[in-house]
């Protein structure tokens, strides 16, 4: 089982860190989003889609991803930071890779350092995050997720 994490984490590399949590002990590849004008996800059996959040949903290129280059039947599940992680960011996303008949093993969300707009005249919001303890919930969430013999 081959498992791939597309992510984009342009703000301050907050949802990078969940990624680079996983890959220190877990066998995925890291495709960084945005860098071919086309993904080939065709040979993994599982795939993670890892953004921060803007305007409420994930960055435009992972939702452009998920649209135009998921193959269908894939495992997927996601990964994201966000200012206040008070709700299911990945809802939207979720949805578009149900629609291609993806099977959705798992969403982790966490709190991620924020300097957008205003809050940059005040050192932003959330310094320091995600923390160990949430580096780690994404570690072992990745862990749990049942994607098969072999696959992690
Ligand atoms: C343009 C912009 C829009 C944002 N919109 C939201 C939002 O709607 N909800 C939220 O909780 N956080 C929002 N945030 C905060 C980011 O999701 C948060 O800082 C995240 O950790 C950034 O991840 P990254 O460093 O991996 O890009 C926004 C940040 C930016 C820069």
């Amino acid at each position: 089982m081959k498992t791939a994490v597309v992510v984009m984490s342009k703000h301050h590399g907050n949802t990078r860190k969940l990624v680079d949590a996983i890959a220190r002990e877990h066998e995925i590849t890291v495709i960084d989003a945005g860098a071919n004008s086309s993904t080939d996800l065709s040979g993994y059996d599982c795939i993670g889609f890892a953004s921060g959040i803007a305007y409420g949903k994930f960055y435009k290129q992972i939702g452009d991803i998920i649209e135009n280059d998921l193959p269908s039947g894939k495992k997927v599940f996601f990964l994201y930071t966000c200012a206040r992680n008070d709700k299911d960011f990945a809802a939207h996303e979720r949805e578009q890779a149900q629609k291609k008949g993806c099977k959705v093993l798992g969403v982790y969300g966490c709190s991620g350092f924020n300097t957008y707009s205003v809050l940059k005249l005040i050192g932003g919001i959330n310094k320091g995050h995600p923390d160990e303890s949430e580096l780690r919930g994404a570690v072992d969430f990745f862990a749990a997720l049942p994607i098969g013999e072999g696959g992690k």
